[in-house]
């Protein structure tokens, strides 16, 4: 048996191979405080769960169009019109089983050897496994601790070239939590003008999620780049529904038909009932988002003032999603020494930096969206294991 080489070329997410370790772990009894998962411990709004039951009690049984029913895109078309004022017709949004499929579609519409695709390091792991299964040149910008994390764009748009098929942008950003505000969006996206060749994956799945008052200025609000512009974006987080599988992509007109064939070859649709419940959400109430943000907001100054009291470590404060990512070097460890001392003895799981980039070598991610009592233990357990 002989497989195609670009399925040798795939990565994976460690987050996974923890996941099933802490799972073992937890098997043979013992006790493991999980940081690792990039999901909240918030359950789906009780209106989502009642939408999607009775959508299948009301025998919504069938496929729906591959791109999504008329109903859930135009629900996610008046959404993007309350929260961003911005015009985006029903016919250019793809409703997907997840975020993730719309990174995997946009990034092999472009992939190629080649082509060059530029994306950020530290960034979610799959830009990259991505791009090396297209054959397509991985071009990383780095995303450093001294400049908060932010994304610059001098540094962005002297990587194109010629080659260049391709920009993937995450804000904010996972893992490092960091939130790039609209004055340096707004010299990327003008910059970004004078490459009309490049097309833009802008990932703003944590759009919703951003601390301190702020908005995100996401890419919707410029309107010269929709001709090249794919926003991804979906339930998962903002709704806490990442087990749903539902995502949404906002796609440039003329690439319409190739991604409705990719659906079409792929998935046929996303799950109906489903389809029922991700309207209820986003037509319906939001107290159950604001409580989260208010509790991931007390979570967060836990989590990053305990961070910083451990002997070794520093940490800058995240701006938007449930991530810190803390600079352990002091510890006298690299990032997947101490993970896996605070996985065998905290008992404790976090993700190293390592699974989201070369340059994180030094770094750890930890997710803030457990309960305050669950952080509190975690930090206690890796103060006695650094003492
Ligand atoms: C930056 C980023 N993009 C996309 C995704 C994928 O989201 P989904 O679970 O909806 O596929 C994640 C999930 O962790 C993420 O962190």
């Amino acid at each position: 048996m002989k497989i195609a080489k670009n399925v040798e070329r795939l990565g994976t997410e460690a987050v996974y191979s923890i996941f099933a370790k802490t799972k073992k772990l937890t098997q043979q009894g013992k006790k493991i405080i999980d940081l690792s998962l990039g999901q909240s411990n918030f359950k789906s709004p009780k209106h989502v769960v009642d939408a999607t039951i009775k959508a299948l009690k009301d025998g919504h049984h069938g496929y729906t169009l591959p791109n999504g029913t008329i109903e859930c895109r135009e629900a996610v078309s008046r959404k993007i019109k309350s929260l961003y004022k911005a015009n985006i017709e029903p016919e250019r949004i793809i409703i997907m089983p997840g975020g993730k499929p719309t990174m995997h579609y946009a990034i092999s519409f472009f992939g190629e050897p080649g082509a060059e695709i530029i994306y950020p390091d530290p960034g979610f792991p799959i830009y990259e496994s991505m791009i090396h299964y297209t054959g397509a040149k991985a071009v990383s910008f780095n995303l450093v601790e001294n400049k908060d994390f932010l994304i610059n764009p001098d540094k962005i748009l002297s990587l194109i070239n010629e080659k260049t098929r391709l920009l993937i942008l995450n804000n904010p950003n996972n893992p490092t939590g960091s939130f790039t505000g609209k004055d340096i969006i707004d010299k990327l996206a003008d910059g970004l003008k004078k490459f009309p060749q490049v097309a833009i994956l802008c990932d703003e799945i944590y759009d919703r999620l951003i601390f301190d008052k702020k908005e995100i200025p996401t890419f919707l609000n410029y309107p010269d780049l929709y001709d090249r512009l794919i926003i991804l974006n979906g339930w998962s987080k903002t709704y806490a529904m990442t087990g749903w599988r539902l995502g949404w992509g906002v796609w440039p007109e003329k690439l319409i038909e190739h991604v409705f064939k990719f659906c079409v070859n792929n998935h046929s649709c996303v799950n109906t009932a489903a389809q029922y419940g991700a309207i209820a959400a986003l037509d319906g109430p939001e107290n159950e988002l604001n409580n989260m943000i208010k509790e991931f907001t007390i979570r967060r100054k836990l989590l990053v003032d305990g961070l910083r009291n451990l002997k070794g470590i520093e940490c800058s404060m995240p701006g938007g999603s449930f991530f810190a990512f803390p600079n352990i070097k002091g510890t006298g460890m690299n990032g997947e020494e101490f993970t896996n001392r605070c996985l065998q003895e905290a008992g404790v799981a976090v993700i190293p930096g390592t699974a989201f980039g070369k340059f994180a070598t030094n770094y750890v991610r930890f997710n803030f969206a457990t309960s305050q009592k669950n952080i509190s233990n975690a930090l206690e357990k890796i103060h006695n294991m650094l003492s």
